[in-house]
Parts: C-alpha cells; structure tokens; sequence
C-alpha cells in the first residue's frame, strides 16, 4: 500500500515535471542537478554506512554542496523550479524527484526513455567530501590523484571508474552535452555570460525556445534538441560552440574513440548506451524503499 501510494505520488510529479519542462525549456538544468548529486558517490567509500559515500541521495540540497563551486547556477533548479512540485507531492523524496526530473527532462527534450527505478530514500553525509566532491574539471589543471594533471583522459577515468563505470559510460553520458550551455557566471569556463551569448544563444534568437536565461555557450547548435549532435558536429569546430578538453579527448583517446564514432553514425546505438549509462549514475549510492524499487 505505502509502494502504491509512493508510484502514484512519483506518476503525478512525473506530469508536473513534464509541464515544466515544456513550459521553460529547463531541461539541461534539470540534467546537470541530478548528475550532481549522483556525482559525489566513490565505490571506495560503499562499505561505510549509508549515506556516507555521497551519491544520488538528495543531498546537493545542503548549503555544503549547493554553494559549492561545481554547483554554481543550479541552486535556481530546486528553489524556482522543483520546490513547487515538491509542495504537491511531499510524499516523492528530494532524491527521487531531482532523479525523476532529469529523466523526464531527456524524454521531453527527444533523447531516450531510461529504465528508471524510484523509491529513494534522502540523505546527507555527516562528514562529506569537500568541494569538488570528485566531479570533474573542464579544463586543466585537472584534480585527482593523476600522474599528468594536464591530461583529460587520465582525468575522465579517474572520475568515472570511482563510480564503477567504464569508457563507454564516459563517452555516452558526455553525449548528455548535446543540450545545455556553459556560462561565465556559473562554471566561468567560457567568455559568455547572461548578457552575452554565440549566434545559438544570445537574447532574441531562435534556439532559446522558452528557455528563460538567455546567454552563454552550448556545444551544439540545436541545445534544447537530446540527439547525438554531440558527436556528429564535434569533429566541425564550429566557433560558436564549446569543445572542451575533456570533450575533444573523446575524439582522440583509443579507449574513447571507437564509441564516440558509433554514436556518431547511429544515433539508436548512442541512445541505447546513454539510457543504460544515465540509470547507473542515476543510482549511485542510492538507498531504495522499497529494496526493489517502484517502475513508473
Ligand atoms: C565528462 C565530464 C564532464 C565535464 C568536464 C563537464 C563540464 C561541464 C561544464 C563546465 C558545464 C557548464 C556549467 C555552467 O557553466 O553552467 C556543464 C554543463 C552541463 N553538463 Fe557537464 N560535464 C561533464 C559531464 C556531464 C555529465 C555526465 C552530464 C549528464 C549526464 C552532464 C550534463 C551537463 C548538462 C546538461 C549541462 C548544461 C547545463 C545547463 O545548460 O544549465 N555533464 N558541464
């Protein structure tokens, strides 16, 4: 009865995040907030009690991880954007509802339904990992524990193997960067800001849709469109689009390139992967109740 009442609460979150996302065109916001909270997890740390190794657990909601560097910008995605869902289904944790949002926001934007599982229980660390968590740099000097702090691929593994993940998860779930913008006054990896923008981006111009921030640059012309446009215009080096380190090693690295290549000519196999890659980050460190999970 209490599952029932829980997948009834997650199905009607699940229309008001839909509703959302097409009435503001947030779903890249929506993505990078969940991939924050589940980006925290270390499998080194799985044997101590839960929520001790971080994961997706609802806890980027504590000023320790929102006001953080990594974090900046994503703050406005729960006070303005999921805190009024939350009001009406209180029953759906903070964990699930940043996991259900991001899923719904790759459905609703034409990317892939993802085999999602719900039944999160929220959490917080008593003695969390400071700031950056273990999420990755964009540019060099990459963190971690690297023998070359200039090389992006050392760094990608470094981040995505303490989730348990492999090179195709890393060349997929960048593949999320099909949608969204880098902005100068959140990550400041990039020249524009709010008031700036590429032809893709500034104020005014068509590929905004309802997206209420103007500004900033995307990595694809099309950034409220999931498709694999990541992969088959990277090679272009259009100047009005972001290629980051970490984003061009992909094109270059033996254990990256063969994948990058794939979903590059066959958007279904990009597909296939991301959903398979987005659902293990989506359960990083999770704690489900019940065990199982409930399916929507
Ligand atoms: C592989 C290593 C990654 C690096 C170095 C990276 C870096 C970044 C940076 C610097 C930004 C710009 C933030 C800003 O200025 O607002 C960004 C945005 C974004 N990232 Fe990543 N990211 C990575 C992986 C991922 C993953 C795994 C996902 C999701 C599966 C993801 C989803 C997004 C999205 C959707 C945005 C756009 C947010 C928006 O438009 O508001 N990224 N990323």
């Amino acid at each position: 009865a209490e599952a029932a009442k829980k997948k009834a609460a997650l199905q009607k979150a699940k229309v008001l995040c839909t509703d959302l996302i097409k009435s503001k065109d947030c779903q890249a916001i929506l993505v990078r907030l969940a991939w924050h909270d589940s980006g925290t997890f270390d499998k080194a740390n799985a044997g101590k009690p839960w929520p001790e190794a971080g994961g997706a657990i609802g806890s980027i909601r504590t000023d320790h991880e929102i006001n953080a560097g990594p974090n900046a910008g994503l703050k406005k995605a729960l006070t303005q954007y999921l805190k009024p869902i939350k009001d009406k289904v209180p029953e759906v944790s903070w964990a699930d509802l940043i996991q259900l949002a991001s899923a719904t926001a790759v459905e609703v934007a034409g990317g892939p339904k993802i085999p999602m599982r719900y039944g999160r229980l929220d959490g917080a660390p008593k003695q969390p990992a400071p700031a950056p968590f273990g999420l990755p740099d964009a540019l060099p000097p990459f963190g971690g524990p690297l023998k070359n702090s200039n090389d992006p691929s050392e760094h990608l593994r470094y981040v995505f193997y303490k989730y348990g993940m492999d090179d195709k998860d890393i060349v997929a779930l960048s593949g999320a960067h099909t949608i969204g913008r880098a902005f100068k006054d959140r990550s400041g990896t990039v020249q524009e800001g709010y008031l700036g923008g590429t032809k893709y981006t500034v104020k005014g111009c068509p590929f905004l849709g309802n997206s209420e921030t103007a500004g900033g640059r995307s990595w694809t012309k099309n950034w409220l469109k999931f498709d694999n446009s990541y992969f088959t215009d990277m090679p272009d080096h259009d100047t009005h689009c972001i290629a980051f380190p970490t984003d061009t090693i992909l094109m270059i690295d033996p254990g990256f390139k063969p994948h990058f290549d794939l979903f590059a000519k066959d958007q279904a196999a990009f597909f296939a992967a991301y959903a398979q890659s987005h659902k293990k980050l989506s359960e990083q460190g999770s704690k489900f109740e019940p065990t199982e999970g409930i399916t929507l």
